[in-house]
């Protein structure tokens, strides 16, 4: 099986970057990215994409209007591709069986119905959303029962493994692509298709072949056993502050044994992004599904350390502020979930927010790439009201107004500019004391003490 065309469903963080990588690797392969989100599409097809990765634009413009193409014509490139890549959002259920833990799996039934209406001929589709194990059989018996046009499929597992913020290295040069099909002769020779679109820049000996449950499977654990790493550290640095010891010379000291790695060692206010959360929940439904209770309560405790990490920094600032914030000013630095994202799912900068605006503070924001309505519109979805946005939020446009008569400040993203700030300026722009609060440990703690501030570091002893 030769791959001419690809489609993909969906247009967001995973569809378009990994769509980009694989036309500007594979310039004989037709590669039509869809959205039914017509500004979304509007938007990769400008010169300011939706998605803010370092590099990523010079890797579109490298391939758009060539053999990369952006579309809500979703029908037609169903029609004309070889191989369809499933990139639909999986968000957590938020109605019904399973609120609040299951994926909620209607985008992803509703992208295999419109396939199985359009198809000719014989189609690869590709699950590159995460899913719960065993979506493939559900996708085709969707399939096989709304199939008229005598086509044929074979649906791979392919989950993605890119990291927000380094995307475009992560593709480049990835540690793994994992591939799972179904042990038939028509399955392998999918796999063998995908596996050779992959092998125009990625070494063979780093695509991972196994059957289709492994691979759906391993992208939950993937990420739980990431997630689980932060709340280990996490749960640590609470140690660290009670008893003096300093969270990153442990996680040094723990981090130089190779049996466990120094990466993802780094306490913070706690994990966000739109999928720790979402696929730990998930693996959770899962474990609860298959009647394993303890699993299921082993790995929802990562998600209970982390709510308990963001809501801890809250009650740390009101405590340290007199034991009231109402009528404060507080000054926050980055809302995005990580650096180098414009992303904001479930950034731990929106819970810090909202627990601080219902002690009536009035919150300054600053990210150097999260624009006003995202910030007001995420508040909102989690239960702030209008008005007090519109009263105690502020959106600043450099760190420098954001401080300017703050009784406090806040890191909650660690955005490389945050670690050269010109502390003696910002100590003077602030209201003293001047109270710093660092939930990302960016801040250089012996400048910050020098400087005059009253400074608690995530992890760090008093
Ligand atoms: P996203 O919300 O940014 O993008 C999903 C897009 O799919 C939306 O633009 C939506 O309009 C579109 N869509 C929905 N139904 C469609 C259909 N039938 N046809 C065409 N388009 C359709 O989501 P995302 O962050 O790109 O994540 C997608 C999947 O990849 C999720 O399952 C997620 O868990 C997984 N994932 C995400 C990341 C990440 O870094 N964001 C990394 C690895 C895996
Ligand atoms: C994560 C995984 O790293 C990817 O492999 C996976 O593909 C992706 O989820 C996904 O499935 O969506 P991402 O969420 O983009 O990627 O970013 P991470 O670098 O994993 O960071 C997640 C969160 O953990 C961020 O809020 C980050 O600040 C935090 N973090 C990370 C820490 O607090 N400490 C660390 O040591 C590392």
């Amino acid at each position: 099986m030769i791959i001419n065309s690809i489609c993909c469903l969906g247009a967001g963080y995973v569809g378009g970057p990994t769509m980009a990588m694989i036309a500007a690797k594979c310039p004989k392969i037709q590669v039509t990215v869809c959205d039914f989100n017509q500004k979304r599409i509007d938007a990769w097809n400008s010169d300011n994409l939706p998605v803010y990765e370092p590099g990523l634009k010079e890797v579109v413009e490298s391939a758009r209007g060539k053999n990369l193409h952006f579309s809500t014509e979703i029908k037609s490139a169903i029609a004309a591709a070889d191989l369809i890549f499933v990139c639909v959002g999986t968000p957590t259920k938020s109605y019904g069986i399973g609120a609040g833990r299951a994926a909620d799996l209607r985008y992803i039934e509703s992208a295999a119905r419109l396939i199985a209406e359009v198809s000719h001929g014989n189609k690869i589709i590709v699950e590159k959303s995460t899913i719960p194990v065993k979506t493939a059989t559900a996708i085709q018996t969707i399939i096989a029962a709304n199939s008229s046009n005598g086509a044929t499929f074979q649906v791979l597992s392919n989950p993605e493994f890119l990291a927000e913020g380094t995307a475009v290295a992560d593709m480049q040069n990835p540690d793994r692509i994992l591939i799972g099909g179904e042990q038939t002769s028509e399955g392998q020779a999918a796999l063998e298709a995908l596996v050779s679109v992959y092998a125009n820049w990625v070494p063979r000996e780093k695509i991972i072949t196994t059957n289709l449950w492994s691979s759906e499977l391993s992208k939950l654990v993937a990420n739980a056993f990431l997630a689980q790493r932060i709340s280990s550290i996490n749960s640590i640095s609470a140690l660290c502050e009670a008893t003096g010891a300093d969270v990153d010379e442990v996680a040094r000291a723990i981090g130089t044994d190779s049996r466990i790695g120094p990466k993802f060692l780094k306490a913070s206010v706690g994990f966000g992004g739109s999928c720790f959360q979402k696929d730990i929940l998930n693996l959770v439904y899962l474990c609860e599904s298959f009647n394993l209770p303890e699993v299921a309560k082993y790995w929802r405790s990562v998600v209970t350390m982390n709510d308990w990490q963001k809501s801890r920094f809250v009650e740390k600032i009101v405590r340290t502020l007199f034991n009231t914030v109402s009528g404060k000013r507080i000054a926050i630095l980055g809302f995005a979930f990580k650096k180098d994202t414009n992303d904001t799912r479930e950034s731990a900068a929106i819970n810090v927010c909202r627990d601080l605006l219902a002690e009536n503070a009035h919150v300054v924001i600053y990210d150097p790439r999260v624009p006003k309505e995202t910030i007001c519109s995420d508040l909102l979805e989690v239960g702030v009201s209008q008005e007090l946005i519109d009263s105690n939020v502020e959106v600043a446009l450099d760190p420098y107004s954001a401080v300017k008569g703050a009784h406090a400040l806040a890191t909650l993203t660690e955005w490389d500019e945050f670690r050269n700030l010109d502390l003696p300026k910002i100590h003077s722009l602030m209201l003293k004391p001047a109270f710093v609060f660092d939930g990302r440990a960016i801040l250089p703690i012996a400048s910050l003490a020098q400087h005059g501030f009253d400074a608690f570091i995530i992890g760090k002893g008093e």
